[in-house]
């Protein structure tokens, strides 16, 4: 088992070109000699520049999402040999936004999720219960169900990453309890052949404030992080925090 721990950051529909400084001002060790890998996932439209600059500053980037055909009649989207094309190497699908605001249910996942590898690219499957589910302790019941459809059957624990993210706890400043997140984490573990390669991150709210906490936990292997992703300094020290 050596699961190197990544520090993603997801900046959704948010950061115009003067957020290309964010790199420098991360003032990150060169890559693979931190005790993390840095993913920064902006929009698309800055995705080719932030690639070199990651580049220059020891990070890399990815998608937030990508089409599951290569190329096509489909406007508005874009492939993940596109996203490649642009430097990224990972790309977030199945995202709990992507699943509410374009209906993407566990199938289109999981064929985002073979069209990312397919071309090289590390996907970042989400998957999270709702609160309703949690509530009613289906929580894990829910995210086994999202587990086994969005992952392709055919991938090896290293071919993806999974990012636990309930979805009460995204953007609402709630963090699931290190106790839930302990054992949420062991049991999609549990749920992958050769789980104990797999990696994988919780997301939710994660802060400079409960990121040590957080990813001191056994079975977490780092954090896909929204709001605080947005600033470099809130960045820089969930990074620290490793
Ligand atoms: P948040 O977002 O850190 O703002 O809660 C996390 C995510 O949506 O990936």
């Amino acid at each position: 088992m050596n699961r190197r721990p990544i520090i993603a950051g997801n900046w959704k529909m948010n950061g115009l070109k003067e957020a290309l400084s964010f790199f420098s001002a991360l003032d990150l060790p060169k890559a693979g000699e931190g005790r993390c890998d840095v993913v920064v996932c902006p929009p698309a439209t800055l995705l080719a520049a932030a690639s070199e600059a990651a580049a220059a500053s020891g990070a890399m980037t990815g998608g937030q999402d990508c089409h599951v055909n290569e190329s096509g009649a489909h406007t508005g989207d874009i492939s993940a040999t596109m996203l490649a094309d642009a430097g990224a190497r990972y790309v977030i699908v199945g995202h709990s936004e992507r699943r509410t605001d374009h209906h993407e249910d566990d199938a289109h996942v999981q064929a985002k999720a073979v069209a990312a590898h397919g071309v090289g690219l590390v996907p970042i499957i989400c998957v999270g219960e709702s609160l309703e589910d949690r509530q009613r302790g289906h929580a894990e019941a829910v995210v086994e169900e999202q587990f086994k459809n969005s992952v392709p059957a055919s991938f090896g624990a290293n071919d993806y990453v999974v990012a636990y993210e309930p979805v009460w706890a995204i953007g609402t400043g709630e963090t699931a309890s290190l106790d839930d997140i302990a054992s949420m984490h062991a049991f999609i573990r549990s749920l992958s052949v050769n789980g104990e390669d797999l990696r994988v991150l919780y997301g939710g709210s994660v802060k400079p404030g409960n990121a040590a906490d957080i990813l001191a936990l056994t079975d977490v292997d780092g954090a896909l992080v929204g709001g605080a992703s947005l600033d470099a300094a809130d960045f820089a020290a969930i990074i620290k925090s490793v």
